[in-house]
Formats: structure tokens, C-alpha cells, sequence
């Protein structure tokens, strides 16, 4: 495995745009997580954010002791970010819609306390509404098309409890965008912005410079319940 800058696709994201041009093309717009995952576990492929180290916006984040709350992860892929908040003393639940992904997760974490699941973002449990004291979405909204982000934004707000804090890192547009050719598709301010649904309020958007990455202007949102 190559080892791109953490917190945004490095130069080798050829064969996710590969998968996911396959995967659109034929109207399944998450099925090519899924292949990517296997055909990386398979070595004919890479995924460009699978890497040990956690997202280097969250540890500068500082995040508060964990200690009897409850944190979810979206798309936690083999569980980098899963592990940290975790490791901050966080009860962790941590999903993502690829099997293979998860599979991974316990492999490489036998001795985890994260409880790693397979749930698709789109259709939850519904125990999961309102549930988590810490909410966190990293660079998963940015890997979706447009078609079904409307939908994506207010289920994780959805998952935040009262009192609760979701925080998104994302990739955020620039003037000077990509080609348009994503995977990933950054996000605007407005698409930041609606992640304040449901008695969600944004308590801070900051976007900061995450020099020497592939896609170095980078959003970092908080919200609280
Ligand atoms: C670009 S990757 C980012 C992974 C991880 N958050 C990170 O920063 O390393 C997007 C992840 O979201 C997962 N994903 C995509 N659509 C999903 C859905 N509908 N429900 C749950 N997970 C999903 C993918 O399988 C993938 O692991």
C-alpha cells in the first residue's frame, strides 16, 4: 500500500474513479466501495485513503475526554479514525456500507473495543436517531454523487443526541477546483451549511490549508444538538 497524505486522496485515486465510474454507470452509486475494497484486498487496487495513521485534522481537534459518551463513525472504511476516538475514551460504534471494509477493521483491530458494523448511511438503524454524544463525518459526503448527497447530509445530522457534537471534514471547493472528475466531488458552503437540519446549529466553520495534500482547502464544521 502507498501512504498518501491522510486526510485527502493522494495521486493514486485512478482506481477509485475506475470503480466508480463503473459502478454509476451501471445506477448503483455505493456499490464500488464495495468492489474497490476487494479488489484492493485482492492487490489489484488502491484505495487512496487507507492509511494506518488517523485523519490529521481530527487529532489537531484536540478532541475532549470520551469518557462515558457515545461516539458514532460514518464511513469508517478499515477504522483509522474509528481506533483514535476510541482511544479517547469514547464508547465507539463504527459503520460503513462495505463489507470488506469491516472485515478489515476487526483484522487489523483483533483487540478493538470499537463495535464495527456493516449499515448503509441511507437506511440506519433506527435506534442510531438521536443516539451519539459525538458524531463523525470524514471525507465520506465528498466520495458521493450529487444524486443521493441531498440525502446523505441529514441522515448524520440525524444521528447526533441532545447535547451531542458532529464534526465534518471535508474536502471544500476552491475557484481553482479539480476537472470535475471526482471521485471526490468537494463540497460547496452551502452543502456545509446543511448539515444544520433537524435543531442541529452550527456552532463554527472553519476552512483551513492542509498543505502538501492533493486537496489541500479543507472545511472543518462543528455542530451541537
Ligand atoms: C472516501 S472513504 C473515507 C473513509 C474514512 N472516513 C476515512 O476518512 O478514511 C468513504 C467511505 O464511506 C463508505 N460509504 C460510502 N457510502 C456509504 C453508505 N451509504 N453508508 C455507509 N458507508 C458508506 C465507503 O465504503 C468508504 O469506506
Amino acid at each position: 500500500m502507498s501512504s498518501p497524505a491522510p486526510d485527502s486522496p493522494s495521486s493514486s485515486s485512478e482506481d477509485a474513479r475506475r470503480h466508480a465510474a463503473a459502478s454509476l454507470a451501471a445506477g448503483d452509486p455505493t456499490g464500488w466501495f464495495e468492489t474497490l475494497y476487494a479488489a484492493s484486498r485482492a492487490g489489484q487496487a488502491v484505495v487512496p485513503w487507507d492509511v494506518a495513521e488517523p485523519s490529521a485534522r481530527l487529532r489537531a481537534l484536540g478532541l475532549p475526554d470520551g469518557a462515558g459518551l457515545r461516539a458514532l463513525i460514518v464511513g469508517c472504511g478499515p477504522g483509522r479514525d474509528a481506533e483514535y476516538v476510541a482511544s479517547r475514551g469514547y464508547a465507539t460504534t463504527a459503520f460503513d456500507i462495505s463489507a470488506t471494509a469491516i472485515d478489515l477493521a476487526r483484522e487489523r483491530h483483533p483487540d478493538s473495543p470499537v463495535t464495527y458494523v456493516v449499515a448503509d448511511l441511507l437506511d440506519p438503524p433506527v435506534a442510531w436517531r438521536h443516539g451519539f454524544d459525538l458524531v463523525l463525518e470524514s471525507n465520506n459526503v465528498q466520495a458521493l454523487p450529487s444524486a443521493i448527497r441531498a440525502a446523505a447530509v441529514p441522515a448524520i445530522s440525524g444521528f447526533v443526541a441532545p447535547g451531542g457534537t458532529l464534526i465534518v471534514l471535508a474536502a471544500a471547493t476552491t475557484r481553482i477546483d479539480s476537472d470535475g472528475s471526482g471521485p471526490p466531488w468537494p463540497l460547496t458552503r452551502d452543502e456545509i451549511d446543511a448539515f444544520a437540519v433537524g435543531g442541529l446549529r452550527q456552532v463554527s466553520v472553519e476552512q483551513v490549508n492542509a498543505a502538501g495534500t492533493a486537496l489541500p482547502a479543507r472545511w472543518q464544521p462543528v455542530y451541537r444538538r
